[in-house]
């Protein structure tokens, strides 16, 4: 096992080196709900050095103390090992510090700067830091000139310290915003120093993926399209926009899902072997999948595309508002909750293999799952009368988190009578505990310099570049049948209509 080069990349001995963590946001939900916890979690598994600070930074007047209370609640709330440990919070508390004041004025990045002067003289963190941004994009430019500004940011080339940058998406609102934000990040950062989080690469289930493809040998020669008929991507949530009006009416199905955690999992379930586990063979092969995505364009877009907004329907049982009735969304918002689009990749491997995607909110259930269905067997030799199904091989990324194969088996008794069969592989079951989540194994990548997980600024760029032209499409041709899905739905009928024009049909998930 020691020569096989998956192993280096998911080992669970990884400790991070001496570094501060900032987080300019630190009052925000981000904070409380997620980075805080993770950070929390990751020194229960003792993967934080002895040599950590964290400094939280905010317009949110608080003071350290405060900070510690708060962050003790919080995470009490939301962590995922539960109830929280004493001895380890007591010891992570007193690494929590805090600045507040507005990012506009540089003497607040003095302020920090002295901060982590001194968490390095007390703490040893020897000068490393990584930043967090979790804050709105508008505020990017203005962060990363202050830090540069006040010297807080290393040259990538001098090895004996580092900063790093973590930001979150929205990577922009299309190429242009997109390449606009780079532009803004590279200013005073190298992209070897910028780590772009999409929180779907830190998910188990998603690297998962990468083991289950080239950590064995059965697979691997039946995923192309000799064998493949089609694939299905949902990305289903059964939530609404949770109080998030006033983001999603910017943003969008398309925009939060699609562009980013959607076209990731495509590229993993898409992409060629890399010649190794390491960043830049792995998003290379990435890269590729979405170069060879056929562009939708203008003239294909309503065939090969379609649009949902959910009306008040039932979910479990209760009553639940439409889109438009959301808190700060538009009473005649045209912004879709739902997409379904029918996508090809021109390569060797996929041409001619349809794949089929949806993402949307308030639909039936939450799930999120890549099926591969394999093609039929070439003649019906056992069961001339009954057709024989396809094989479906299921990867579910969350929740039961698993791979299911479905295949046809003999029902017992005196006929050769077929019937599809599951075989069926459980995470929880068969490792059991809770997984870490998708932002220890991010953050900690990051301390360690590991980009591997990160979207590199070609794979966001190419990913604007094929979604722009639909969005654009979209916006000259506005929907006439919003609200056209009741809440608790699959999602409108357009969108079994894209399969079953092609004689196929969504999975039943
Ligand atoms: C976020 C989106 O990026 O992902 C949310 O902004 C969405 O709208 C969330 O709910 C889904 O993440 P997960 O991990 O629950 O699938």
């Amino acid at each position: 096992m020691a020569d096989n080069p998956l192993r280096v990349g998911l080992d669970t001995e990884r400790t991070a080196p001496p570094c501060a963590f900032v987080i300019f946001g630190a009052s925000g939900d981000l904070t409380r709900r997620k980075l805080i916890p993770a950070l929390y979690n990751l020194s229960v598994s003792r993967l934080l050095p002895a040599q950590f600070g964290v400094v939280g930074f905010a317009i949110t007047e608080s003071t350290t103390e405060q900070f510690r209370e708060n962050m003790h609640k919080d995470t009490s709330q939301f962590s995922r090992r539960k109830p929280v440990e004493d001895a380890v919070w007591r010891d992570f508390a007193s690494r929590l510090h805090y600045v507040s004041g507005s990012f506009e004025d540089v003497s607040n990045f003095v302020k920090l700067k002295d901060q982590l002067d001194e968490l390095d003289r007390s703490a040893g963190t020897r000068g490393n830091r990584v930043y967090y941004l979790a804050i709105p994009p508008s505020m990017f430019g203005v962060v990363v000139e202050n830090l540069a500004k006040v010297g807080l940011v290393s040259d990538p080339n001098d090895h004996t310290h580092f900063s790093r940058i973590i930001v979150e998406k929205p990577f922009g609102r299309d190429l242009v915003s997109g390449t606009a934000l780079n532009a803004t990040l590279h200013k005073a950062f190298a992209e070897q120093q910028i780590f772009r989080i999409d929180h779907y690469l830190g998910k188990e289930t998603v690297q998962n993926m990468l083991a289950f493809r080239f950590g064995n040998e059965i697979f691997e020669p039946l995923w192309n399209r000799n064998h493949i008929d089609h694939v299905q991507i949902t990305v289903a949530e059964d939530i609404g926009v949770e109080g998030r009006g006033r983001f999603y009416e910017e943003a969008g199905a398309t925009r939060d899902i699609v562009q980013n955690h959607l076209l990731q999992l495509l590229m993993v379930m898409a992409m060629e072997p890399p010649a190794a586990f390491e960043a830049d063979s792995v998003r290379d092969e990435k890269v590729k999948v979405l170069r060879a995505l056929r562009p939708i364009l203008y003239d294909d877009v309503a065939r090969l595309t379609v649009r949902g907004q959910y009306s008040p329907g039932n979910f479990q049982g209760k009553g639940v508002p439409g889109y438009r009735e959301e808190p700060n969304v538009a009473p005649n918002s045209l912004v879709e909750t739902f997409v379904a689009m029918k996508l090809e990749v021109d390569n060797w491997r996929w041409a001619g293999v349809p794949i089929y995607i949806r993402a949307g909110k308030r639909l039936t259930k939450r799930v999120t799952e890549i099926s591969i269905h394999f093609k039929r067997v070439p003649h019906s030799l056992l069961s001339p009368r009954s057709p024989i199904d396809r094989d479906v091989l299921a990867l579910r990324i969350q929740p039961d988190d698993g791979i299911t194969i479905r295949f046809m088996a003999k029902v017992p008794g005196p006929a050769m009578q077929l019937r599809p069969v599951n075989m069926d592989f459980r995470y929880g079951t068969t490792f059991g505990g809770s997984a870490p989540e998708a932002y220890e194994r991010l953050n900690l990548d990051c301390m360690l310099g590991d980009p591997t997980l990160f979207a590199r600024s070609d794979e966001v760029s190419a990913a604007w570049r094929f979604v722009t032209p639909i969005l654009e499409a979209w916006r000259e041709d506005p929907p006439t049948d919003f609200p056209n899905y009741a809440a608790g739905t699959w999602g409108p009928a357009s969108a079994s209509d894209l399969l079953e024009r092609d004689r196929r049909h969504w999975r039943r998930l």
